[in-house]
């Protein structure tokens, strides 16, 4: 079956990563000391999050370092990262502050779970990770590739484990590329819908479950969806499909290529270093780890997910997680449990300051969906 044609820029192989190494950008320490001052200069133990805006932070050229990685992440090879970020002159309260006024200057931040919190720290806190209603951020699990529900994720290394906790890449365009030579009839079927848990993190008007393929093609480009982990938490829910051979075949095929030594590249995310994901191009998992004794050594990261003015636009049939296909709109994220008029109110206005648009259905979802 033909498919359609795509941009390759983010079709990479591990050896690739290795030997050209543009997609690191490098924060000056000046540059660094700037960006902390700037945390410095506004940080408030009693103000919420949603009351800063990103004219509170005047990150001066530090932040030039950090959009040439995004872009990298949005139409590079879907992946970057940025190293030297004000780890060492900052505690975790203000660095994560400084990691959320990062954010404000890229995107309209998304809520990322049950507690519809907008910033999710990353750290062992006894989590399950193959539970029904799991999540691997809290837990030390080792994780299956997967996207993230969101655009861009950004990932910032506050503390690295003792041992373990390394950071595994591999280009979904190369994933694709493989399987197409490998097995063409499973690649067809990856074109098609599989079923995905949302983990007991549905909003009240929200489907516990959504269907969508694993491949999708628009205006030129490729993505992706993966996440094994929600496909099989999905088949013990009322009303899912139950998954034929083909997809089984095809789920461990693409586990078995994002894996290879060739196409995974792996790296250790260091203090201050801030990592960028385009979870449409690339596809992310992590090794299990094991933490110091002392509780202020734990492995400790700060996750955004954001919805971006360069996002770009997605497949019709993304629509039935990310509820706008819009390019620059906000979209993607867990609303979650608590998504209330505040979370609204914030999100329009930071969509606002970013000329970006709130689509209906992000504000008013119907009470039943495509699922
Ligand atoms: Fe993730």
């Amino acid at each position: 079956m033909p498919f359609p044609k795509y941009d390759r820029s983010a079709a990479w192989r591990a050896d690739d990563m290795i030997q050209d190494q543009s997609w690191i950008y490098r924060i000056e320490d000046d540059a660094a000391k700037q960006m902390a001052t700037a945390v410095e200069r506004v940080y408030d133990v009693d103000r919420p999050l949603f009351d800063y805006t990103l004219d509170d932070f005047d990150f001066g050229p530090g932040m030039d370092t950090v959009r040439a990685a995004i872009k990298e992440a949005h139409f590079g090879r879907g992946c970057a990262l940025t190293k030297g970020l004000p780890r060492s002159h900052l505690g975790a309260d203000h660095f994560r502050l400084l990691v959320w006024g990062i954010g404000l200057h890229l995107g309209v931040p998304r809520p990322q779970g049950r507690a519809s919190q907008y910033i999710s720290e990353v750290r062992s806190t006894g989590g399950t990770y193959r539970a029904a209603g799991g999540r691997g951020y809290n837990t030390n699990a080792s994780l299956d590739f997967h996207a993230d529900a969101c655009d861009i994720v950004l990932l910032a290394c506050f503390n690295q484990a003792k041992t373990g906790g390394q950071s595994m890449v591999s280009s979904s365009t190369s994933a694709w590329e493989v399987l197409l030579a490998e097995r063409p009839d499973l690649a067809a079927v990856a074109t098609e819908n599989f079923y995905f848990s949302r983990n007991q993190e549905e909003a009240p008007n929200e489907n516990p479950y959504y269907g969508q393929p694993i491949f999708g093609f628009e205006g030129g480009r490729i993505f992706t969806k993966w996440n094994r982990n929600r496909i099989r938490t999905a088949q013990e829910l009322p009303g899912v499909p139950k998954l034929t051979e083909a997809q089984l075949e095809c789920a461990d095929l693409l586990d078995d290529i994002l894996g290879r030594p060739e196409m995974m590249f792996t790296m250790q995310l260091e203090p201050g270093d801030l990592q960028f994901m385009n979870n449409h191009l690339a596809l992310h998992s992590r090794t299990e780890f094991e933490d110091f004794d002392e509780p202020e050594r734990h492995r400790l990261l700060y996750r955004l997910w954001l919805a971006t003015p360069d996002s770009v636009a997605l497949p019709e049939t993304w629509m039935a997680y990310f509820r706008s296909i819009t390019p620059g709109s906000v979209r993607g994220g867990f609303r979650g449990h608590h998504h209330d008029d505040a979370c609204l109110a914030f999100e329009e206005r930071q969509a606002k300051a970013l000329g970006m648009n709130v689509p209906a259905l992000m504000i008013d979802p119907p009470l039943t969906e495509v699922a």
